[in-house]
């Protein structure tokens, strides 16, 4: 795999081996030493336009457990505030030899766009109402963990769909792995088309939520909405958010989620957040996981190769073993 640019480029079997090599790093992070070298002596540069927790930290934790170097680029402190193009940044970065870049960017389509612009492997950490294509990943990852397969199982997705790179992503990642999804929001937080979606779609969380295996809910974005396409952030709630009577209605294996930051109150009730089937903080384990897998699946040396029987961290591990390097 050269790039992740979307989930639309990836194949059923390529996001079951990705979500397989993620259970490997996993138990790399269970040693006392949670790092392999397997990317020692590759450049990863993060590079991210819009501001970002979870997936910048995550990323940055991933690219060091594997052992490469790493650079945090500051869009805020570079020359791009003195009017440099993005097209120059990227190619005066891709000069100095780099191996990878990790792009988070405002506007739809950046990270294929900037695949012209460097030879480095490009990996889409967020791009506008696009993709976020690690998102979806580390999300099947959490459900796979707690509930087994996809295959079968109904997901209701709630929210702010129209806004939402997570909800395209997620809803492209969860279908390939067969699961049955329903979107639950508002007229105004739809796309204008749905049009080549595979889903059903409600206007009636409490009809979707009966007998759902995952309550998937998203973040109302503020910074998104060029106009208010809601009446009231209470209105909301009452009709679409994961209230404690609703939360009382779900199965005791449903799981909840979220991708963060949560608007606690609106999206979902502050006493839900500390239910036992909420998995927010699950999912963000789960994003180091997949960040090693889908680093070492772009940069690898001998990329990950089903057909090899050894398991790819102990190939890691000989490997360095016999380049002299340490964990
Ligand atoms: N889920 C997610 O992308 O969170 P961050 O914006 O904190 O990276």
């Amino acid at each position: 795999m050269r790039n992740l640019l979307s989930i639309e480029d990836l194949s059923a079997q390529e996001i079951v081996d990705l979500l397989d090599l993620a259970q490997s790093f996993e138990t790399v992070q269970q040693r006392d030493v949670p790092k392999v070298p397997a990317l020692r002596g590759k450049t990863i540069v993060l590079a991210f336009f819009e501001d970002s927790t979870r997936t910048r930290t995550s990323f940055d934790l991933a690219a060091r457990r594997l052992s490469a170097d790493l650079v945090n680029f500051s869009a805020g402190s570079s020359a791009l505030k003195k009017g440099e193009s993005l097209r120059d940044t990227i190619e005066t970065i891709d000069a100095m030899g780099i191996n990878a870049i990790v792009i988070r960017h405002a506007s739809s389509g950046v990270p294929r766009q900037i695949t012209r612009w460097t030879n480095a492997s490009v990996i889409n950490a967020g791009d506008g109402w696009h993709q976020h294509p690690t998102q979806a990943l580390l999300d099947a990852y959490t459900i796979r963990k707690r509930i087994g397969s996809l295959a079968g199982k109904r997901i209701v997705i709630s929210g702010d769909i129209k806004h939402s790179r997570v909800a395209r992503s997620n809803v492209q990642a969860f279908a390939k792995l067969g699961a049955m999804i329903t979107l639950v929001a508002p007229k105004t937080l739809l796309p204008p088309t749905l049009n080549g979606w595979p889903v059903t779609v409600s206007a009636n969380l409490d009809e979707a939520l009966e007998g759902s295996d995952v309550m998937y809910l998203l973040r109302i974005q503020h910074e998104r909405m060029g106009q208010s396409l809601l009446p009231s952030l209470r209105e909301y709630r009452t009709k679409y958010g994961l209230t404690t009577e609703r939360a009382n209605r779900l199965g005791s294996d449903c799981v909840i989620m979220h991708p963060g930051p949560m608007n606690r109150g609106v999206e979902i009730d502050p006493e839900v957040v500390d239910d036992p089937r909420v998995a927010v903080l699950e999912q963000v384990a789960a994003g180091v996981s997949v960040r090693m897998a889908v680093l070492f699946k772009t940069l690898g040396p001998g990329q990950f190769d089903r057909s090899e029987e050894s398991d790819p961290v102990d190939r890691a591990d000989s490997r360095s073993a016999s380049e002299g390097g340490q964990t």
